[in-house]
This record gives structure tokens, C-alpha cells and sequence, in this order.
């Protein structure tokens, strides 16, 4: 394994806990580089070509090839990639997006930035990912697109969610933000539908720190993206002629240097990841657990956490058997702890007057005070998540790490 070798804070959640570890485990730090990184950036740096240009267009070419896509655009993060789908696909003011309430702000933020509304779907109690046949009661007539996410690289139920946006005309677009790599019978997450985005940011299994793609099969929708990503300039337009609502979006070198170095480690990295969470399944087998399902279909799955839940009977200890681990070193979290329509941007949504930040959906008859997703509400307060850096440690490291997670569990459950 390349890289430095230290306690890693993970995520911020993890960083309020750093002074409670207690363990000697040395957890790979994140991010990995190496020499590699390091290089690259001189080169760019002494190029004196630091703007948009064939670093992007290159690591373009490499992830396209990766994702399995014809196409890929670069953008400045996974929300703004989100965003220039969106608007790239059509939907405009008015339009329905049916969205997972298990996920990142962005996936649903995106929709009302393009001036569309959110309307949340429960999640499947395993996959955790967005439920088929909750997208199926949500469809009314204004509805325009759906956005499964792949929640921890497990691919959604792509073949449900393909039949029910073609008995009801709407688009289908994958937030794959957490899946780079990750693959359904050989096809790459982010090609199952019209189009697919990911995110770069720092915790992400490959990272710039920030960064975003969009992957596609439709030359005219990577086109209308690229455009929308460089300030509505046509292909081949002139510099001052701007034929689109566009914004600036580009990714720079810098970052695209870093990218190609990240996504020539992935494959080991992504195998690494899988054969450790096998180690965790078998470990915490016979608890009476909701592991990570089995995705036999899945050629490859990125394992961007591996998340289990404890179930509803253990749900009041999960915050302390969360406290106990991270003060045993080993760095858990509880994730996304509330549904996305119950934070505060949604539940004050109904209330006026419309405000480009406060609430753009005000007035307009939107109302999440009483929606209510049981499977994602039980989720959040049972859920634990593993990152991926944890999944990058030794064998024996994970292995032993697994062996506390099991004996906390234990001891929390009284057996
Ligand atoms: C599921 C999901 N979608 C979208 C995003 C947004 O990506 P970014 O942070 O790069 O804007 C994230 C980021 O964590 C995410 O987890």
C-alpha cells in the first residue's frame, strides 16, 4: 500500500472523537500518495499551463474509459455535476425529481438550484438504496426524472427503475458519487441510465480534493454539459460567443493531474476494499445484523463505506456502541443521521416569501412537514458506517477491528 501511514480523520464527525482513541491500530491515512502526485503537479506547475486544458481532456479520456462511457465532462465538484445533468436533461421550473431521502444534500439541493422540486422516495432496507416501488406511488404528472444513488458503490435496482421510467416517460440519472468502479454485470455505474455523476471531493475512493465528471453515452449531452461547465460557449464557438445559460465549472490541471495519478491506483485499491469487507461480513455473521448485502451481479463494487445496521431493538445503544469504538480506535460513524427532507433548508420550505437561499420553494405549494420515509427514518438511527480508509488497512488490521466491532455489539446487547 502506497501512501503515509497514520490515524486518519476520516470524516469531521470523526475528528470531535480523535482524542477518545485509545487503540494502536495505525489506519491508512487518506489521501494516498505517493511520488507519483508529487511529480505530476511539478510538471504542471513548471508547464505554466495551469488553466483547463489536455491533463483535462486526458484524465476525461482515461475515466470515460474506466467508467466504460463514451463520454465524460469534468466539473468542479459531484453538486455541480448534479446540477449541469440536470439542467443538461431538461428540467426545467415546475418539474418533479423523485430522490432517495437516504443520501448527501446534494443529490436533492441540485434539483432546486435547476429550479425543480425534490419529492423524497424511501430506501430498501438492505441496499439502502432508493425503493422502486416508493419511486412508483411518488410519480405524478409533473414528475420529470429520478436520481438512484448508489449508496456505499451498491448499484440501485437499475432494471425496476429502467422499466418504470419507461412505462412513465421520465429520465433516469445515477448519483454515483460514491461509486467509481463499481460495475452491474460488467457495466459501469454511471452507464445504466442517460447519465451518471461523481464526486472528487477529499473523503471520495479517488480524490483532487474536490472535483466532478459526468459520464454519458449522448454526444449531445456531454456537449450541452461542457458548455454548461464553460460559460455557455457552443463546441466551436468563438471565445466571446455564448450560446447557452452556462457557468464556469472548469476543473484545472492541477486537479486532473492528481486525478490520473488516483485512478491508476483504483482497481488495487477497489480489491483491496472488497476482500476486507468479506473479512467484516464473515466476522459480524450470526449477530443478527443487517450486513451489506451479497451483489453477485456486481462485477466489481467500490465499497465507499461498508455500512451494517444494528437493527430496530438495538437502536438506542447504536450512538454509544458508535462513542465505545471510536474511543477503541476504530474509526466508525453513524452517517447520514436524519432523512433529507427533515433537515431544516425542507422544513421550512412552505414558508415565504420565495428566497434564492432561504427557500427558492416557497409559495409554490411544497410541503415536507409531512413527509415521512419509515425505512429511512429507522436506517438513520440504526445504521454504522465503516469508510473506505479503514478498508484499505492490513488484513489482520481489519480483521482485529472487526473482532472489537463484534465484541462491542455484544457487550451493548447484553449477551
Ligand atoms: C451521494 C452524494 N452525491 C453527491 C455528492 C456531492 O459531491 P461533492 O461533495 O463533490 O459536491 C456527495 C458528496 O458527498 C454524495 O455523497
Amino acid at each position: 500500500m502506497t501512501g503515509r501511514s497514520a490515524i486518519s480523520p476520516f470524516f469531521h464527525q470523526l475528528r470531535m472523537t480523535d482524542s477518545l482513541t485509545a487503540c494502536d491500530i495505525r489506519w491508512p491515512a487518506w489521501p494516498v500518495f505517493d511520488q507519483t502526485e508529487e511529480t505530476a503537479l511539478l510538471d504542471v506547475l513548471r508547464s505554466g499551463k495551469w488553466w483547463f486544458g489536455e491533463r483535462v481532456r486526458r484524465f476525461e479520456a482515461e475515466y470515460a474509459a474506466f467508467q466504460g462511457s463514451r463520454y465524460a465532462v469534468t466539473c468542479t465538484n459531484g453538486t455541480t455535476a448534479l446540477e449541469m445533468a440536470l439542467r443538461a436533461l431538461g428540467v426545467v421550473e415546475g418539474d418533479e425529481v423523485i430522490v432517495p431521502c437516504y443520501s448527501f444534500i446534494a443529490t436533492a439541493s441540485a434539483v432546486v438550484t435547476v429550479g425543480a422540486v425534490p419529492v423524497f422516495a424511501d430506501i430498501c432496507p438492505d441496499s439502502l438504496c432508493i425503493d422502486p416501488d416508493d419511486v412508483e406511488r411518488k410519480i405524478t404528472d409533473r414528475t420529470k426524472a429520478v436520481i438512484p444513488v448508489h449508496v456505499a458503490g451498491l448499484i440501485a435496482d437499475m432494471d425496476r427503475l429502467q422499466k418504470i421510467a419507461e412505462a412513465h416517460d421520465l429520465v433516469l440519472l445515477e448519483d454515483a458519487a460514491h461509486a467509481w468502479g463499481s460495475q452491474l454485470d460488467g457495466r459501469g455505474a454511471g452507464t445504466l441510465s442517460r447519465a451518471g455523476t461523481f464526486s472528487f471531493q477529499e473523503t471520495k475512493n479517488i480524490t483532487a480534493g474536490e472535483g466532478g465528471i459526468l459520464v454519458t453515452d449522448s454526444e449531445e449531452l456531454a456537449d450541452l454539459c461542457r458548455s454548461f461547465t464553460h460559460c455557455g460557449r457552443a463546441k466551436r464557438s468563438q471565445w466571446y460567443d455564448h450560446d447557452y445559460l452556462g457557468s464556469n465549472l472548469r476543473m484545472t490541471e492541477f486537479q486532473a493531474a492528481i486525478l490520473s495519478c488516483q485512478l491508476a491506483r483504483l482497481s488495487d485499491q477497489i480489491a483491496v476494499r472488497d476482500a476486507n469487507a468479506a473479512r467484516i461480513s464473515h466476522i459480524l455473521s450470526g449477530l443478527d445484523l443487517i450486513l451489506p448485502p451479497p451483489a453477485p451481479r456486481m462485477t466489481r463494487r467500490s465499497w465507499h463505506i461498508y455500512i451494517f445496521r444494528l437493527g430496530p431493538e438495538r437502536e438506542p445503544v447504536r450512538d454509544r456502541i458508535v462513542e465505545r469504538l471510536n474511543q477503541a480506535g476504530v474509526p466508525v460513524l453513524a452517517g447520514w443521521y436524519r432523512p433529507l427532507y427533515r433537515n431544516v433548508v425542507f422544513q421550512r420550505a412552505h414558508q415565504g416569501p420565495p428566497h434564492g437561499i432561504r427557500s427558492p420553494l416557497a409559495a409554490r405549494g411544497v410541503d415536507y412537514r409531512t413527509t415521512d420515509c419509515p425505512v429511512c427514518e429507522q436506517v438513520c438511527r440504526d445504521a454504522v458506517w465503516i469508510p473506505q480508509n479503514v478498508l484499505l488497512a492490513d488484513s489482520g488490521d481489519v480483521e482485529r477491528a472487526a473482532r472489537i466491532i463484534r465484541t462491542v455489539i455484544e457487550q451493548e446487547s447484553g449477551r
